[in-house]
């Protein structure tokens, strides 16, 4: 199988050294390319702006915004041949970017109080319509959740198309962003959900491999 894996956060510049962005680290993403590179599976793991080694076997492509994430992905998935796909979206992209990017730093004096955004384009719900039901890779979301993870995964999983949404509550301790840890509820289509103990990302990241293995024909 090929695993197309994105991790870490985007960057979204306002000039060259200002931008929009959040803590992700790449570190669940990372856990899930290693995962799937040790099961034998041919990954490319699109990387945000993260410090992290590139898990043996994976091949890595570098980017730092949602668009250009985007382009990395519908890339990589459509030079996946004839093999079945599982795109598995770990990255925390930014729904938002600002509406123009200063070629040069911009003085104090040139900014504004206000910043205008514009959206930016979902990688998921992208994937999903742009590829014909027959080369429609497996979809697998995560849901970074304050309030009701499980809830919340039901609706994107619906909304997105998905097969599978990982909730992680990211307010508690020891889950979600930088931590080693995770603390995960696998929702799926059908509306079921399974509470994982907490585990290492690691650890969370081969229940997934293995999901998705037995999902696919
Ligand atoms: O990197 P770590 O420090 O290890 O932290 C891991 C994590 C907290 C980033 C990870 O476990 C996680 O929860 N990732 C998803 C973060 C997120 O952006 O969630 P969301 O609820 O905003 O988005 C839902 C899904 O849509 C995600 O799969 C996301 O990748 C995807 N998405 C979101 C926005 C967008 N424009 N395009 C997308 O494809």
């Amino acid at each position: 199988m090929a695993f197309v894996v994105t991790a870490g956060p985007t960057r979204e510049h306002l000039d060259p050294v200002r931008f929009l962005s959040n803590p992700s680290t790449g570190r669940m993403g990372f856990a899930i390319a290693r995962a799937a590179a040790m099961r034998g599976h041919d990954v490319t793991l699109v990387a945000g702006p993260v410090a992290l080694r590139t898990p043996r076997g994976a091949k890595r492509i570098d980017v730092t915004s949602a668009r250009e994430m985007l382009a990395a992905v519908m890339d990589a998935i459509s030079c996946t041949a004839d093999r079945p796909v599982v795109f598995v979206s770990t990255a925390a992209v930014a729904d938002w970017r600002p509406a123009k990017c200063a070629p040069r730093k911009l003085k104090k004096g040139q900014m504004s109080a206000v910043l205008k955004l514009v959206r930016n384009p979902d990688i998921l719900k992208t994937v999903s319509r742009r590829f014909a039901q027959n080369r429609k890779p497996l979809l697998v979301g995560f849901a970074a959740e304050t309030g009701d993870p499980v809830a919340e995964a039901r609706r994107k999983c619906r909304e997105k198309g998905l097969e599978l949404v990982v909730a992680n509550d990211v307010t508690e301790k020891g889950a979600g962003f930088g931590t080693t840890t995770n603390h995960v509820t696998i929702v799926r289509r059908d509306g079921t959900a399974e509470r994982l103990p907490m585990m290492t990302k690691t650890a969370v990241a081969r229940r997934i491999v293995r999901e998705c293995e037995g999902l696919c024909p």
